[in-house]
């Protein structure tokens, strides 16, 4: 295993922020981690588990402590029943990879998931969701170290605590683990969801006579594609705050003096508004400050512009924040991790 020094993270984090780890590793099982976290200093230094970085702002321009790439690879069927099949990951796969290889093998559940950017320990991390599907709905079980005692644990479903963009180990559990597999429950019988109006309009203009998990994934592929910038070309991290949830009365008054505004029905009774809505409505779509920005087909996604600080993106993400309490009374909350 090699420690470096002073090691730059700009290729390391979708966002494209100019950080400096103290300390930076790649590990590629979790018996490597535990090695090296059976030395004290590691053990107790802070620690930035890094997966495919791209759910991160980083605003420190050096990172005091230890960063460590999680780099855990391999996907294999592990076992199978009559309705499902049970794919493992490693958690430094790429989450689109594992997608890919559910399609290929037409194992159905994650089409809907495709082309989120990141890696697959990630994922249960926020409970990736998109077009009417979130990991909690294939999602098996999940192995992970414990830091303290370096002793693997298995969580289920339940112990998981999935929420929107929520889990346990955002909270109670935050920076006491390293996820090191997830395992999928994927159908052998596709059930399909196409229940998110864009996906059922884009699988028409592309002509497809009859649905399947391949069309399902390519539909979603052209949304995600027209939509959202590619991190490769734009820094950004995705949606850089979540969908607030208010009060059904509070979203009729917003109605009454906003009609346009966008919001859907939840079970609890409450209804989730569109974020990007407000935020466009708050003037901020395709406005650039300096080197940040808010893109110009997706008020959601905060843009590195060019040679944008963390400082600088998260200041932008302080003033969006701001008006849109200002203008709607409503509060955002960041969806990305700060660091
Ligand atoms: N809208 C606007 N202006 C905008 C953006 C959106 O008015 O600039 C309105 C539109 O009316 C649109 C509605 O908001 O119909 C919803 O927009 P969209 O379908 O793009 O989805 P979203 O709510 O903005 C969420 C997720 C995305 C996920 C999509 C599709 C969150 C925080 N974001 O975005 O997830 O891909 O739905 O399911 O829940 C992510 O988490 O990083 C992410 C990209």
């Amino acid at each position: 295993m090699i420690i470096l020094r002073d090691h730059p993270l700009y290729n390391l984090n979708t966002f494209g922020i100019k950080a400096i780890a103290n300390y930076f590793t790649e590990l590629t099982s979790a018996e490597e981690m535990k090695e090296l976290l059976h030395h004290e200093s590691y053990k107790t230094m802070p620690k930035l588990i890094l997966g495919g970085g791209s759910n991160l702002l980083l605003i420190q321009e050096n990172i005091n402590g230890l960063v460590l790439k999680n780099s855990i690879h391999g996907i294999s069927k592990v076992k199978e029943d009559r309705d499902y099949v049970y794919v493992r990951a490693g958690a430094g796969e790429s989450w689109h990879g594992l997608v890919s290889y559910c399609l290929q093998h037409n194992y159905a559940g994650v089409e809907n998931l495709s082309l989120i950017p990141g890696n697959v320990g990630a994922a249960p991390m926020q409970n990736i969701g998109a077009y009417g599907v979130e990991l909690k709905d294939v999602f098996s079980e999940l192995e992970a170290l414990n830091i303290n005692d370096l002793k693997m644990e298995i969580f289920n479903s339940a112990q998981c605590r999935f929420g929107y963009r929520e889990s346990v180990f955002k909270h109670e559990l935050k920076d006491r683990y390293i996820i090191t597999s997830v395992t999928l429950r994927l159908n052998k019988v596709p059930r399909f969801n196409t229940s998110y109006g864009a996906i059922t309009q884009e699988l028409e203009s592309m002509g497809v006579q009859e649905v399947s998990i391949a069309a399902i994934s390519a539909a979603v592929c052209n949304i995600r594609r027209s939509k959202l910038p590619d991190p490769a070309k734009i820094g950004n991290a995705g949606s850089f705050f979540k969908n607030p949830e208010v009060k059904t009365e509070k979203y009729n008054a917003l109605k009454s003096v906003f009609p346009s505004i966008v919001g859907y029905p939840l079970e609890n009774g409450n209804t989730k508004l569109a974020a990007g809505w407000l935020i466009e409505q708050c003037g901020w779509k395709g406005k650039i400050i300096g080197n940040a920005g808010v893109h110009k087909l997706q008020a959601l996604v905060l843009i590195n512009n060019g040679n944008a600080s963390g400082k600088e993106i998260y200041e932008l993400s302080r003033q969006i924040l701001d008006s849109v309490l200002e203008k709607f009374g409503v509060t955002l909350e960041r969806e990305v991790n700060i660091y």
